[in-house]
Parts: structure tokens; sequence; C-alpha cells
């Protein structure tokens, strides 16, 4: 449990122009929900009226961040399960049950849960490319597999206003670079997803979109993938800052709400136009300190 602390001021993670009791009635199931991203996503949607699931990994942290989030909103009902591995279709199903048999139904769902790290292409083992496609790609059609069912019940009994699905991409494949084949190659494939989803599903009233966040300053795919790049970084970006979870967030409601009712198999890209100047980490000419020690060990 979250013990004492007390709730996470609503200003550091929405926008005020989006009105307290949208998502009344509504349960979000999120995967990867105890990460940076995805739980201040859950967190903006509870404050806005929602009760969530959010299933990781870790016991421990999906529990202590569910009771977190849950003091968003007064009378929230947020359910932490941990010990779900995205790679085990039985696993996400388990933890489905779960969500609707103690929430009632699923009307939401995020898939975010995601693994990476930097590598050159030459030193990525097999498995650990499969990794990563197991738990990006794979992850991502076992949730929706999971949740199919409860979504299409949603969009039938909230015409043009449930049953929508959103997943966590990422900018990188978009041009394409070093020392992340097995992410980029991953992301592609989310991004695909959602397309097919929105193309089968649509006539069943689902929408399925993708919000591909840029670098995203305090979280840790910033730690871990730009490192020592972020002051390079921050520069680069046209809007001359770093994104942040607000960011992410009022993008994630504009998707799930009523103002995303004819948004469907899109990518919705929050980065301030950083890709489209290649200011990716290994998009561009310039590699992180760390990485350019590593290539100099490895001879590439
Ligand atoms: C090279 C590595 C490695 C590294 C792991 N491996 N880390 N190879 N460099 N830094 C290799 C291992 O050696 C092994 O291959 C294989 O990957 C599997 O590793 P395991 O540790 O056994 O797997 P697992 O415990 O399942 O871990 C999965 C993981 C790990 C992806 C490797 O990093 C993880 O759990 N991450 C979850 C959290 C996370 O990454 N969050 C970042 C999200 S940010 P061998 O051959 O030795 O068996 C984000 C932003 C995306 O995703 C933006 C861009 C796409």
């Amino acid at each position: 449990m979250a013990g004492t602390a007390s709730a996470v001021a609503p200003e550091s993670y929405i926008s005020k122009i989006w009105p307290q009791g949208i998502f009344e009635n509504r349960v979000v199931f999120c995967t990867g929900g105890s990460g940076d991203i995805c739980s201040s996503q859950v967190r903006a949607l509870v404050y806005l009226g929602a009760n969530a699931c959010i299933v990781g990994r870790n016991e421990g942290k999906a529990e202590r961040v569910a009771a977190s989030i849950a003091k968003a909103r007064p009378d929230a009902k947020v359910l932490g399960i941990g010990n779900i591995d995205v790679r085990k279709v039985e696993s996400l199903e388990a933890a489905v049950s779960k969500c609707v048999s103690t929430l009632g139904g699923i009307d939401f769902v995020i898939a975010g849960a995601a693994g990476n790290f930097l590598v050159p292409l030459i030193n990525l083992s097999t498995n650990a490319f499969k990794s990563v496609i197991d738990i990006d790609l794979m992850g991502s059609w076992n949730t929706a597999k999971a949740v199919m069912p409860y979504l299409l019940n949603s969009a039938a009994k909230y015409p043009g206003a449930g049953g929508r699905i959103l997943f966590i991409s990422a900018t990188l494949h978009y041009t394409g670079g070093p020392l992340n084949t097995h992410g980029v190659v991953a992301k592609a494939g989310v991004d695909a997803l959602s397309a097919q989803l929105a193309i089968e599903l649509g006539p069943r009233g689902i929408t399925s979109n993708v919000i591909a966040p840029g670098v995203v300053d305090g979280t840790e795919g910033e730690r871990r993938l730009f490192q020592d790049a972020r002051g390079e970084m921050m520069g680069k970006v046209p809007t001359g800052r770093l994104g942040t979870v607000k960011d992410v967030n009022n993008a994630t409601v504009y998707l799930l709400s009523e103002t995303g009712d004819f948004v469907n198999g899109s990518v919705q890209v929050v980065d301030g136009a950083a890709w489209r100047i290649g200011a990716q980490v290994g998009a561009g000419a310039e590699y992180p300190a760390s990485v350019l020690v590593e290539r100099k060990a490895t001879k590439l």
C-alpha cells in the first residue's frame, strides 16, 4: 500500500480542460501499468471518473502503484495485479477475469508493457531479440486477444464511447537506427497490429489507436535509452523541451473520450516533432557517450 502518502497533484498529470466525471462507470485495463508512463495515464483516467486494473510483473509494485492511483479520486477502485507476464496469454486471461469479476467489465485498454535496452545488432543474441518481440509485440497481441470479448461488450453497451484500445509504441521505427533493432522491429509490429484491429473491429464499434511518445522526462525509458544524451536531446526537440507524462495523458484522454469517437487506426505522436529531425537515439549521426565507449570496445 502507498501508506499515508498524499495524492499526486492533478495539475502535474492532467490539464484542467477535461471535466471530472467524463469516465464515470468506465473501467480501464492496463498492462505495464506500474510503469512511469502507463501508471500516469491510468491516474488521469481515474481522476476523471474511471475505475482501473493495472497489471505488471512485480506484485508489490503493482499493488503499491494501484494504491497510489486510487488516491486520485474519492471512492475510486483500482486493482493492482502482479505476477502477470504479458508473454503468457493464460496469465493475462486470469488478470482480465479478475478485473471483470471485481470491476464489472472492461471499457478501455492500454497495452503498454514493454522491454528495452541498447545493444549493437552484432551483439544482440537471438534470445534477446525474441525477448523484446515477445514482450512488446506478442504481449500486445496477447492483451488484445484476452480483452477482446469485453471490449466488444463495451462497444455494444456504450456506442461511440466504449470499446477502445490504445497501444503505447515509439517513434524509433519511423527512421530506424542502430542499437535498438529489437525495439524498432517490435514497435513497427505493434503499429501494424493496432491498424489491423481498427480495420477488423471498427465495424463492431471498437477503436484502436497508437500513442507514440518521444522522450518523456523522468521515466524509465528516458533513463534506459537516453542516459547521457538527455541534455543534447532536449536541445534538438523542435518544441524545445522533453515530453511530460501530462502530454501523454492529454492525448490519452482525447483518444478515449468522446473527442476520439471518429479517430480509429491512427498514430498519435507526442514528441514535440523530435522524430522529424531525427532527434532519437541512433537515428542521427550522434550516439550517447555510453554507446560510443561500447562501440570502441566492439570495434564497430
Ligand atoms: C544485451 C541483453 C540485455 C542488454 C538482456 N539481454 N539485457 N542483451 N544487452 N542490456 C538479453 C539477455 O542476455 C538474454 O539473452 C535475453 O536478453 C533475455 O534476458 P532476460 O533477462 O532473461 O529476460 P527477461 O528477464 O525476460 O527481461 C526482459 C528484458 C528486460 C527486456 C531483457 O530488460 C526487461 O525485463 N525489461 C523490462 C523493463 C524495461 O525494459 N523497461 C523499458 C521500457 S522503455 P541470452 O542470449 O543471454 O539468453 C521502452 C521505451 C521504448 O520500452 C522506446 C523504443 C522502442
